[in-house]
């Protein structure tokens, strides 16, 4: 039912610098495989088949990543090595890959306005590579959707953090539905420190229906002089619906470097000594 899903790629990834000088955070491996092709794996089962991808200037490795790399191929053809590409091919078998360019920074909702053309009229997944998601039976998007067939508006997907870390994200406060879904009521991107309205830190998965773009044209820029998804969502929220989601699984930062550490211990004990 919800077949789009939307990567905005184009942020600099300056707290990786220099790694991320010349080569795109987005492809930073979690031991032998790229952050995005992660979050293209959670959008595939949660029955995603359509990845737009907004990008920016020196973000052409994406691009050839989901790709044919034919002498490549040729090259590893009936050796060993032929299982290492396994993953990668069974997305391109099932997945189509879109793009289009960020021409300038102007924030996160800007980069969701300009995925527009991408995704059209339809509710579609919003991931955000960074944050990388793991659950053992059903992904955190897989988890959203079903919610979505249910209540049939925006969903964000949320994290109880330290009260010390709230203003690192967009923080919510709502009326508690159930012990894992909140109406949302307020919305606050990057609060100062002792303003945030909860410790329900907004983590990057999110289903929009599609009217959040009319929204987001009208969204004045806000924190940090930039268009942000977080006000158009409270907007959202004013007008009609927003719940926000505890989500069921474990979230690494991969961002930062204490994150992206954490994840590549996970990933390699959990997946890839298992695969050896
Ligand atoms: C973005 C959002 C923020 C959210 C965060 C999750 O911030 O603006 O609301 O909490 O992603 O990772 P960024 O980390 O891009 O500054």
């Amino acid at each position: 039912m919800i077949r789009k899903c939307l990567f905005p790629a184009a942020g600099y990834g300056t707290r990786f610098l220099p790694a991320t000088k010349a080569m795109p955070k987005e492809m930073m491996p979690i031991v032998n495989k790229p952050l995005i092709e992660y979050g293209v794996e959670e959008a595939l089962e949660a029955g995603m088949t359509d990845m737009c991808m907004v990008t920016g200037r020196g973000k052409n490795a994406i691009l050839d990543h989901f790709d044919m790399n034919y002498e490549l191929e040729h090259q590893i053809s009936g050796t060993q090595k032929e299982t290492l590409l396994a993953d990668i091919r069974a997305i391109l078998d099932r997945a189509n890959f879109t793009y289009i360019r960020q021409r300038e920074m102007k924030g996160l909702g800007h980069a969701i306005l300009t995925g527009r053309p991408l995704v059209g009229d339809h509710p579609f997944a919003v991931v955000l590579a960074d944050d990388l998601c793991m659950h053992p039976e059903e992904g955190v998007l897989a988890q959203m959707v079903g919610l979505y067939k249910q209540f049939r508006c925006s969903i964000i997907a949320v994290e109880e953090v330290p009260a010390e870390e709230t203003h690192k994200y967009g923080v919510i406060a709502g009326r508690m539905l159930t012990d894992r879904l909140i109406c949302v009521e307020d919305m606050i991107e990057k609060p100062e420190r002792g303003k945030a309205p909860s410790n329900l830190a907004i983590i990057g998965r999110y289903i929009l229906t599609p009217d959040i773009f009319d929204i987001l044209e009208k969204t004045p820029p806000g924190k940090n002089g930039e268009i942000q998804i977080t006000d158009a969502l409270l907007q959202q929220a004013r007008t009609g619906c927003v719940l926000a989601y505890k989500f069921k699984g474990k979230r690494f930062d991969c961002g930062a470097v204490k994150g992206f550490i954490a994840a590549t211990n996970y990933c390699y004990e959990n997946f890839y000594l298992h695969g050896e």
